[in-house]
C-alpha cells in the first residue's frame, strides 16, 4: 500500500502495481505543510479521495477517518464513514485506535463500510503519546498492542496497520491474527507494507522517520529541472521553435523584439496542431 492524494500520483502508483492506495490524513503534513495530522477534516479527505478515484485506479482505495470524525461515538463513526464512502468514493475507511474503538469498527462494518485498523504509533494522538515515538516497547505495551489487534480483528477489521513498533512485536501480532497486518516501521514480518508516497519518492527534504526509505530522489530531480527551465527562459533558449507553433509569417517572429509582440506572433488560432 502507498499513499496518494491526487489524480497524478494515483495514476503513477497504480501503474506501478500497488494493491491499495491510502488517502491518509498524512496529507495534512505532506500537502498542507501542517506539523501534524490533527487539523485535517473529513471534507479534505473526501476531496482528495475524489481526485484519486478520477484516475480509475485498479488498486483498492482506503480513506482515513480524521481526528474527531469518529472518536465521539459509534454513531458518529458510521456517519463519518458513510460520508467518506459517498463523498470521497472510497472502498473502505481506516481509523486509528484499538479496543476502545472496537464497537465503532463493529458498527461501521455492520453498516457496510469495510474498516482497516491502525495501532502502534497513532499520529492523531501524538500529544498524548508525547511526540512521534516507537510504541509497544516492554511486556505490558506489547500485551496491550496484542489485545488491541485482537479486539479490532474481532470487531471485523479486514486489515490492521502496525506503525512504528519493534519488529518482533509486529511478527507476533501478525502470527496471532487471521487478518493481514500492514507495517510501516514495523519490520519485515508483516503481511504487507505501507509508505507515504513523498517519502518513498524522495520528494520531501529534512527530517524523516527511520523507516522512510527513499527509493528515488525526485525532489532533487525536480529542483534541477526547474532551475534549467529558469536558465533557459532567461537566456532565451526556451521556448525554441520545437516548442512553438508554426508562425504565420516567419519574419515577424524573428524580427519582433518586444515580448508582447513576440507572444502575439506565437499565438496559434487553430487547435488542430495544439498538442505535441
Ligand atoms: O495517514 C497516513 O498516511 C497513514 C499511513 C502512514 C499509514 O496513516
Amino acid at each position: 500500500m502507498v499513499t496518494a492524494y491526487d489524480y497524478t500520483m494515483a495514476l503513477l502508483v497504480d501503474e506501478a502495481g500497488v494493491d491499495a492506495i491510502l488517502v491518509g490524513d498524512s496529507l495534512g503534513m505532506v500537502v498542507q505543510g501542517l506539523p501534524n495530522t490533527i487539523p485535517v477534516t473529513l471534507e479534505e479527505i473526501a476531496y482528495h479521495g475524489r481526485a484519486v478515484q478520477r484516475a480509475h485506479v485498479r488498486a483498492h482505495v482506503v480513506g482515513d477517518l480524521p481526528f474527531m470524525s469518529y472518536q465521539v461515538s459509534p454513531a458518529q463513526a458510521v456517519e463519518s464513514g458513510g460520508r467518506l464512502m459517498k463523498e470521497g468514493l472510497f472502498e473502505s475507511v481506516k481509523l486509528e485506535g484499538g479496543h476502545e474503538y472496537a464497537e465503532h469498527v463493529y458498527r461501521l462494518v455492520r453498516s457496510g463500510i469495510p474498516v482497516m485498523g491502525h495501532i502502534g504509533l497513532m499520529p492523531q494522538t501524538v500529544h498524548t503519546m508525547g511526540g512521534f515515538k516507537v510504541q509497544g516497547r516492554g511486556d505490558e505495551a506489547e500485551q496491550r498492542l496484542l489485545a488491541d489487534a485482537r479486539a479490532l480483528e474481532q470487531a471485523g477489521a479486514f486489515a490492521i496497520v502496525l506503525e512504528a513498533i519493534p519488529p518482533d512485536v509486529a511478527a507476533r501480532v501478525t502470527s496471532e491474527l487471521s487478518v493481514p497486518t500492514i507495517g510501516i516501521g514495523a519490520g519485515p514480518v508483516c503481511d504487507g507494507q505501507v509508505l507515504v508516497c513523498t517519502d518513498l519518492l524522495g520528494l520531501t527534504g529534512g527530517k524523516a522517520p527511520k523507516f522512510a526509505k527513499r527509493f528515488a530522489n525526485l525532489g532533487e530531480a525536480a529542483v534541477r529541472a526547474v532551475s534549467e527551465y529558469i536558465s533557459e527562459v532567461r537566456d532565451g533558449s526556451f521556448p525554441s521553435a520545437q516548442h512553438s507553433y508554426k508562425p504565420n509569417r516567419t519574419e515577424s517572429v524573428i524580427q519582433a523584439t518586444d515580448s508582447s509582440e513576440r507572444l502575439q506572433a506565437f499565438d496559434e488560432p487553430l487547435a488542430i496542431d495544439f498538442w505535441n
